[in-house]
């Protein structure tokens, strides 16, 4: 069973308040993108990468992500609409009989209608360029153990509150039962796509519309090292995690 890994990288970074997309804002000297995919590929297991760029990146994260078994496509206007527009362009290309929703751009050469698209689908955040290789790893091999929808989790540190409108506080969370998700998510293929087909708006994972449908999600123990960049602090905190660990 190959595996291809879909990382939406469309997102703006508004919260982050840099001048480029947040997927080409550098950390320790190398795009956040580029640290993601080539994370991705080093794991060993995953065989592609679809990667969703803002329209107008196209060129740019071709030109980044060269020589590398990827294809750029055109994000959508949130996450979902990213990771739905590269499930389209993955069975366009594999010969599904999904409309193409995605504007293709192979960076390898080769008929990119006889790929294969794989069986596995890990959905990355471009935003996690520390993740551990071995996550990912542990991952897929969670899929190839015969789980259908594998996210990883951590636990929460901070006690969590329920509030209202006014930030009134209206009761204590039990945070032993809580966990905090992070990404690679993995899924077999038929899943994942089950769930894009049934979702209707916006959700904030993947997993989450696996959960809609009414199937299992299983855990897998996540990493710190798989934070997402968000905010000027976190891309403080990936500087100086890089500059204590020389590549
Ligand atoms: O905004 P946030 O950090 O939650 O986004 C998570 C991931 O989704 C990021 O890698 C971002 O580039 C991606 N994204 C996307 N298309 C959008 C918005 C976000 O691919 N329209």
């Amino acid at each position: 069973m190959s595996v291809v890994a879909v990382v939406p990288a469309a997102g703006s970074g508004q919260r982050l308040g840099a001048a480029l997309p947040k997927a080409f804002v550098p950390v320790g000297g190398v795009p956040i993108l580029l640290r993601a995919v080539d994370g991705l590929l080093r794991s060993g297991v995953v065989d592609r990468v679809v990667v969703a760029v803002p329209a107008g990146q196209v060129g740019a994260a071709r030109s980044l992500l060269a020589g590398r078994p990827v294809v750029v496509i055109v994000g959508g206007s949130d996450r979902t609409g990213s990771v739905r527009n590269a499930l389209h362009a993955m069975d366009g290309a594999s010969g599904g009989e999904r409309a193409h929703g995605g504007e293709r751009a192979g960076t390898r050469g080769g008929d990119a209608h006889t790929e294969d698209f794989g069986d596995i689908v890990l959905v990355h955040d471009a935003a996690r360029p520390l993740t551990p290789p071995e996550l990912t790893a542990a991952v897929v091999a969670a899929i190839r153990s015969g789980r259908h929808a594998v996210v990883p989790v951590l636990p929460l540190a901070d006690t969590v509150k329920q509030v209202d409108g006014d930030g009134r506080v209206h009761g204590t969370v039990d945070r032993s039962v809580l966990r905090a998700v992070q990404t690679p998510q993995g899924f077999t293929r038929a899943l994942l796509e089950r769930a894009y087909d049934a979702a209707g708006s916006a959700a904030t994972d993947d997993a989450g519309l696996v959960e809609a449908l009414g199937e299992s999600v299983h855990t897998v123990p996540g990493h710190a090292s798989a934070f997402k960049i968000t905010t000027p602090w976190d891309l403080q905190l990936a500087e100086m995690l890089l500059a204590r660990t020389p590549e």
